[in-house]
């Protein structure tokens, strides 16, 4: 099972970057880091899909089986880098792809924003954003840095859910091919 864990945030010390590479470990799961990778600000011309940077992202997330989001909540959405990020890639690399989604706020009742924005902006590029999905606080986090066990625990259903979702589909993949190589 090929999943990818994306960290949304532009800043290296960033709640959500902790919170995706935490999770990026202990699962073993690839991981790209919008803080990290020098991604370009689309601007629609042909030539950024030729980008060695735009073209590795992309083949990541092609070849992923599932998604895992991370944004921060900016300013009452998902985060400016991660929106980017899509409108680079299109759809190819989220279509029918199962995909959680989690947001990282500031703990003034903060993140159902960005989520609720994320999963219309998934919608748009027919992505299967699953149900759950969660907000972590500040105070989910041990020094800025950790989450802690029992807001991890919550994490772990999200990543369960997925992993479920994952599973129906690849047994679906496997009983199409069957089917198309009996015929
Ligand atoms: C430009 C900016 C805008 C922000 N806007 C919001 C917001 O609208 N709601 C909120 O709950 N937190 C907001 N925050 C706080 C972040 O959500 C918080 O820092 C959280 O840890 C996720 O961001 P990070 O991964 O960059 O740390 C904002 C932070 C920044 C830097």
């Amino acid at each position: 099972m090929n999943i990818v864990v994306v960290n949304g945030s532009p800043r290296t010390i960033g709640r959500t970057r902790f919170l995706a590479k935490q999770i990026a470990e202990a699962n073993n799961f690839s991981y790209l880091d919008l803080a990290i990778e020098e991604v370009p600000l689309y601007n629609g011309e042909a030539e950024q899909k030729d980008l060695e940077v735009v073209k590795s992202i992309k083949e990541l997330l092609v070849k992923a089986d599932g998604l895992i989001l991370c944004t921060p909540e900016y300013n009452n959405a998902m985060s400016g880098a991660l929106k980017n990020l899509v409108e680079l890639l299109g759809s190819e690399p989220f279509k029918k792809k199962p995909t959680s989604l989690l947001a990282v706020a500031g703990g003034g009742k903060g993140g159902i924003n960005a989520l609720n924005n994320m999963r219309t902006v998934i919608r748009g590029v027919y992505g299967n954003a699953l149900p759950k999905q969660l907000v972590l606080d500040p105070v989910d986090f041990e020094n800025d840095t950790i989450v802690k066990p029992d807001a991890f625990a919550k994490v772990v259903e999200v990543i369960d859910e997925l992993k479920e979702y994952v599973q129906k589909e690849i047994l679906y993949k496997e009983y199409i091919e069957t089917k198309s190589v009996s015929k």
